[in-house]
């Protein structure tokens, strides 16, 4: 069987960059669900359909022209690595994450990324619907406060004008939805809990690899 290393969390936890970082380290293959659901996002808004029924984004998600090319992820052949990484496109990508119709549209597009020697999924649903066999199944953290620094840094970096109190709005309303939507909410449960909160990425990591290499000695 093929190792996955599932890590779901909020948002702003970390998760990418360290998932990403633990997949390098063991040379494993990476899936960032969020991007698909940015991906479908995009498309949503750019054929102004963020008003439609759950049968039309259903069909919408299933045929996403999407394609991963190296580090570029790519709609309809145009690179958008960039553009799924708005706020608003975040948040519609919350949205159309609660409609059952678009989730299991993705299913299939998030299992087929598992190849050998092995994959590390980030999202918000890897351990508990995406990949309940994964060998390791973590839930990275960080206080509200801590995320909604590293968010508005982020922000700021990328030069977007922000204020922190929208930040910390923002998250607040995104975390509500992801935790308490009907279908595969943002659950702990079954998950070894990581809070990030005053750890940098180096230690959160190495506390992963150390959790992994005894779950792998557990399976033989
Ligand atoms: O991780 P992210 O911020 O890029 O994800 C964007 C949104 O997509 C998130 O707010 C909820 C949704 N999502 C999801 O429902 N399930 C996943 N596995 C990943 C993301």
């Amino acid at each position: 069987m093929i190792p996955v290393i599932a890590i779901d969390g909020p948002s702003a936890s970390g998760k990418g960059t360290v998932a990403q970082r633990v997949a390098q380290r063991l040379g494993f293959h990476y899936l960032d669900s969020g991007a698909l659901y940015r991906l479908t996002a995009l498309a949503v808004a750019r054929q102004g359909l963020e008003e439609a029924g759950e049968e039309i984004l259903g069909h919408l998600t299933a045929r996403l022209p999407v394609e991963f090319v190296g580090n570029d992820i790519r709609l309809a052949g145009e690179v958008v690595t960039e553009a799924i990484r708005t706020e608003d496109c975040g948040h519609l990508a919350s949205r159309l994450s609660t409609f059952p119709a678009v989730r299991s549209a993705l299913l299939e597009r998030q299992r087929n990324f598992l190849r050998a020697p092995g994959l590390v999924a980030d999202g918000r649903d890897m351990g508990s619907v995406v990949f309940p066999q994964a060998l390791l199944k973590v839930f990275l953290t960080a206080t509200p406060e801590v995320r909604a620094e590293r968010r508005f840094n982020q922000l700021i970096s990328k030069g977007v004008n922000v204020i922190m109190a929208d930040v910390v709005r923002d998250l607040r309303d995104r975390d509500e939805r992801d935790r308490t939507r009907a279908v595969a909410p943002l659950d702990p449960t079954g998950a070894l809990i990581l809070d990030t909160s005053a750890l940098s990425i180096d230690q959160a990591m190495a506390q992963i690899l150390a959790w992994y290499s005894m779950n792998a000695r557990h399976e033989g």
